[in-house]
């Protein structure tokens, strides 16, 4: 249901949130604010605020909150429309009629879109496996697309035809006028209709919610007067840049990302070879839509497009999309074959696992891409190529990523890495300046990867110190639990750090970084933030010194959290006798 934003706003402001959650749970007035028992969880001491003037509430309990809108659906469990009607009948305010009707109009014209999908489904599917499908089957034997695949993709045939999908519809008891909207059917000046697809072998576009809501057609004979495939227009239940082919299967597949390929064949394929995980923008190029979508059900995608020179140039369009989108990007490209489907066909699925797991990111994709149009044996090219890397450079924001990366250019183009951070520096700054900026702090990476707080520090120098030294581990554990660094991070990069020891590697800040492969992009790079801070003293003497400042530090402030959340007077009592006996035990160390 559709409610405009007029509407909202009256019911909204019609039902003060605080008369609203009153009702439900006993609030009291402390300063600007309502206080009261979170609703949510189940709590003695009160967590829930509500604001009258900002008319939201908040549980810094459970970490509940919302407006009126929000609690209602949660209390109730209620759909939206449903929270809606409901505030809108408290204060016996008229939800405008015609709305709703316009809306179960729109639901009914979808609904028969969606049932016109499906049966024209059903009708390719019964057509492929009838004597008029011999040669589809035929060429999906040639390209080895196995029966359950074909049934699981629900693949089929349209007939070499000008009207056959249009009269079964019509004999189905569907309105012409709306088969001519499904997109399915054209209509022609002189007053007759002919199925768009005619002669093809047919992809269903199956969204999320598994309605068929579109068709990919491809020829049977490559005849190159007609588009090689042919796409379903945009309806009113299809729009090609929000329906990425396989979404509905790859959400399914449980794999940390999604593989990012170019065509129908290419999903299908790797689907049979068991990377059920790859998902195609149809028919249009990768966008920021496609990329929202997508960006729901994974963080990480590997583009994976065709390798001639248009997928390359598709690859690094696709790149600042994703990132802009906040997803983060690995590029692959498969070799001696001219996409996905044609490389698992030659060398099978664990050469493909392999390849895989050899993408690189999307900055080292764009570098070594650059690097391909100049030779290094001449100075000219030597200063274009550095111009073009700082400004492919300039666009990370990750200090670790961009410290290894000026490392490893400088040594290979022959100049200082000073030289190309200052460039990098330079642009940054520029654009910082600019009104729009980029607001993911671009710019200050560099400078400002020394961590601003005490303790911040000394959690940091401590995962340093014992990077350095895995001796240090023993003394250690005898007087710290990493419970104490109160941070998820922290705890993490310390058991990293124990366990490369206990391997005997030798330990890089990028060896740790990797091990948080699966963490979010933030977490990476503040690991990487906290990991490229400088140790700043050499001696021994020194790092004792400074590993007993950092253990003091965490361990006082732990316990003074502690002494906050306490729940009864002995508790602090024994609290306040270990603050006591934090230096003793530092001392023993
Ligand atoms: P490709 O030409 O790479 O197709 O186009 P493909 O999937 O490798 O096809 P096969 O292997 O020859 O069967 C990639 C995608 O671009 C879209 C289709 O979605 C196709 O899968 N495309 C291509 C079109 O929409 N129209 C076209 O005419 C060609
Ligand atoms: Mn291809």
């Amino acid at each position: 249901m559709y409610f405009s934003e007029e509407v909202l706003a009256d019911v909204r402001m019609g039902n003060d949130i605080v008369d609203v959650i009153g009702e439900y749970v006993k609030l009291k007035k402390s300063g600007a604010n309502y206080f009261g028992l979170c609703p949510f969880h189940n709590e003695k001491t009160p967590s829930f605020s509500v604001s009258p003037e900002k008319q939201i509430y908040r549980c810094f309990g459970c970490g509940a909150g919302g407006n009126v809108f929000r609690f209602i659906e949660q209390k109730e469990n209620l759909t939206f429309p449903e929270t809606v009607e409901y505030l809108a009948k408290r204060i016996n305010y008229t939800l405008p009629e015609n709305n709703s009707k316009a809306d179960a109009y729109k639901r009914e014209i979808k609904q028969q879109l969606w049932d016109i999908h499906k049966a024209a489904a059903r009708f390719y599917y019964e057509c492929l496996n009838a004597d008029m499908g011999a040669e589809a089957r035929a060429y999906l034997d040639k390209r080895g697309v196995q029966p359950n695949i074909r049934k699981k993709f629900g693949l089929g045939y349209s007939p070499d035809e000008w009207n056959r999908l249009n009269d079964h519809l019509l004999e189905l008891g569907f309105d012409q006028e709306m088969i001519l909207k499904s997109g399915l059917v054209n209509g022609s000046n002189s007053g007759r209709y002919y199925d768009k697809f005619r002669n093809r072998l047919m992809f269903p576009i199956i969204d999320v919610y598994g309605h068929i809501i579109g068709f990919g057609g491809r020829q049977l004979r490559d005849n190159k007067e007609e588009a090689k495939y042919l796409n379903s227009p945009d309806t009113e239940i299809f729009n090609k840049s929000f329906n990425p082919y396989n979404l509905n299967f790859a959400r399914h597949a449980n794999k940390r990302e999604f593989i990012l390929v170019e065509g129908y064949m290419d999903v299908i394929a790797l689907y049979q070879a068991g990377f059920k995980n790859a998902v195609a923008a149809l028919g249009t190029a990768f966008n920021s839509n496609h990329a929202s979508v997508l960006k729901r059900y994974t963080q990480n995608i590997i583009v994976l497009f065709d390798s001639d020179a248009a997928g390359e140039n598709a690859v690094l369009r696709a790149l600042p999309v994703l990132k802009e989108a906040g997803i983060s990007a690995k590029v692959l490209q498969v070799k001696n074959a001219k996409d996905p489907d044609e490389y698992i066909k030659s060398y099978g699925a664990e050469a493909f696992a392999k390849l895989l797991s050899t993408a690189v990111n999307g900055t080292m994709f764009r570098i070594e891409n650059v690097k391909k149009k100049y030779s290094l044996d001449n100075i000219d090219d030597k200063i274009s190529l550095t111009r073009d890397i700082v400004e492919i450079l300039a666009q990370t924001d990750d200090p670790l990523e961009l410290e290894l990366y000026i490392r490893d250019v400088a040594k290979q183009i022959g100049v200082s890495p000073e030289a190309i951070l200052s460039e990098v520096n330079r642009i940054q700054g520029v654009k910082d300046r600019t009104p729009k900026g980029n607001g993911n702090g671009l710019g200050k990476s560099v400078k400002n990867i020394e961590v601003d707080n005490a303790l911040e520090d000394a959690k940091s120098g401590l995962i340093s110190l014992l990077a350095l030294d895995g001796s240090l581990f023993e003394s250690v554990e005898r007087i710290f639990d990493k419970k104490e660094f109160l941070d998820d991070l922290y705890i993490k990069l310390y058991d990293i750090v124990k366990k490369l020891h206990a391997q005997n590697a030798s330990i890089q800040a990028a060896d740790i970084v990797t091990y948080l492969n699966g963490e979010t992009d933030e977490v990476q790079s503040r690991a990487a933030r906290i990991l490229m801070a400088q140790l700043p003293y050499g001696s021994d003497e020194q790092r004792r010194h400074a590993l007993a400042d950092d253990l003091r530090l965490i361990k006082t402030n732990y316990i003074d959290r502690m002494m906050l959340e306490a729940e009864d007077d002995e508790q602090i009592v024994r609290l306040v006798q270990q603050k006591k006996n934090v230096e003793n035990i530092i001392k023993s160390l």
